[in-house]
């Protein structure tokens, strides 16, 4: 739902709020000196988000949790067996009842269908924590994490404003990327479908040639309505997806629900495996580099020494692997999800002010 100056105005805004957080992280996660504190601002005092997840969660939970703390609210956990919804109250009460007390609903659903139905009836805003057709916060933890490794990509420019905080770090430009995706159409992909192409980034798909594993119509809908088709190429081929790209992402291709599917899905999806000879074969640019949303399973990414290796051992001279090598920003990736959250949370539910957004750019 947001335009692209919203986008790059919570990205730049959640680099701001990483950069003066970081003094109250432990010196091994700050890994930048900043020189004075500054608090973030406290746009959740006296506030309450509720956390409704009807599926699990590590990441977003603890973003939407921890950030929550940093703001100055609270983040209250509903999972779907602590609450009534579903069993004996129905979508349209809890969102009312929920909005009564709380000022803003962090939503994990199953199908799309039940986050509308949420926003249609609830008096506070709802944010899409993840349903079957869209995961929008993950592609602004991604966008994050592709600006701050922009250096990685050559051509590199670097006139972002910093707030006129001349003692942070800035937020490099990114110059127009190619992205590959190679694996199944699901929530992740849909959101990069709609925001890449219109931020001038290129999208290179491959996914197998069923319809079963393409976008739904509601979603190719959005991509035509927004019109982000020019800027996206689809296939069945992976190595003809991967050809030119700075950056490889994939997804898991048992998406939460699925799990009946499995053997099916494993058996589709033969052949779209990220690996090194892949992307070499493929003609990836030589500094390409590896995204995933996590968790991942060992089906879609090469991991072949990862039980090998001590845990933090990312930097491994072995090229044959991808998730724990050096092209791969995951972690860096994971982190983000937590001070994305915390912009959208500082923007919207704090603030309420969307453009807030435009100007934080
Ligand atoms: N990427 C992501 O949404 O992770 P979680 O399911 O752990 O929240
Ligand atoms: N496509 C995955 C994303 C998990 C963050 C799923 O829906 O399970």
């Amino acid at each position: 739902d947001l335009s692209p100056s919203q986008i790059n105005g919570i990205v730049s805004h959640a680099h701001y709020l990483k950069q003066i957080s970081l003094p109250w992280l432990s010196p091994q996660q700050r890994g930048a000196k900043v020189s004075k504190l500054r608090m973030p601002s406290q746009s959740l005092f006296s506030k309450t988000i509720a956390l409704l997840f009807s599926k699990r969660s590590t990441r977003t939970r603890l973003s939407a949790e921890t950030s929550a703390v940093l703001l100055g609210g609270k983040a209250l956990f509903l999972g779907k067996d602590d609450i009534q919804l579903g069993v004996n109250e129905s979508a349209r009460d809890t969102a009312r009842v929920i909005g009564g007390m709380c000022q803003g609903i962090f939503a994990r659903v199953g199908e799309h269908s039940e986050i509308e139905e949420l926003a249609q009836h609830s008096p506070v805003p709802v944010l899409n924590a993840l349903s079957s057709l869209w995961h929008p916060t993950q592609v602004l933890a991604d966008l994050l994490t592709l600006h701050e490794h922009a250096s990685s990509f050559s051509h590199l420019k670097d006139n972002t404003p910093n707030h006129g905080l001349k003692h942070l770090p800035q937020l490099p430009s990114l110059r127009p990327l190619t992205i590959a995706y190679v694996g199944d159409s699901a929530n992740v992909l849909h959101d990069m479908l709609v925001t890449y192409p219109r931020l001038g980034h290129t999208l290179r798909v491959a996914s197998p040639d069923d319809p079963k594993y393409r976008p739904p119509q509601p979603v190719w809908d959005r991509v035509l309505k927004l019109g982000c088709d020019t800027g996206i190429w689809w296939g069945p081929d992976p190595r003809e997806a991967v050809r030119g790209a700075d950056v490889v992402v994939t997804d898991t291709w048992i998406s939460m629900g699925q799990e009946a599917e499995k053997e099916e899905r494993v058996k589709a999806f033969q052949g779209y495996q990220v690996t090194e000879a892949l992307c070499r074969e493929g003609g990836a640019n030589d500094q390409w580099k590896f995204l995933h949303c996590l968790p991942r399973k060992e089906h879609e990414v090469d991991d072949e020494v990862c039980n090998n290796l001590p845990p933090f051992h990312i930097h491994s001279p072995r090229s044959s692997q991808v998730f724990y090598g050096p092209r791969s920003l995951v972690f860096p990736e994971s982190d983000n999800r937590k001070w994305t959250i915390m912009a959208v949370f500082d923007l919207l539910f704090g603030k309420w002010d969307l453009s807030a957004a435009d100007s934080a750019l």
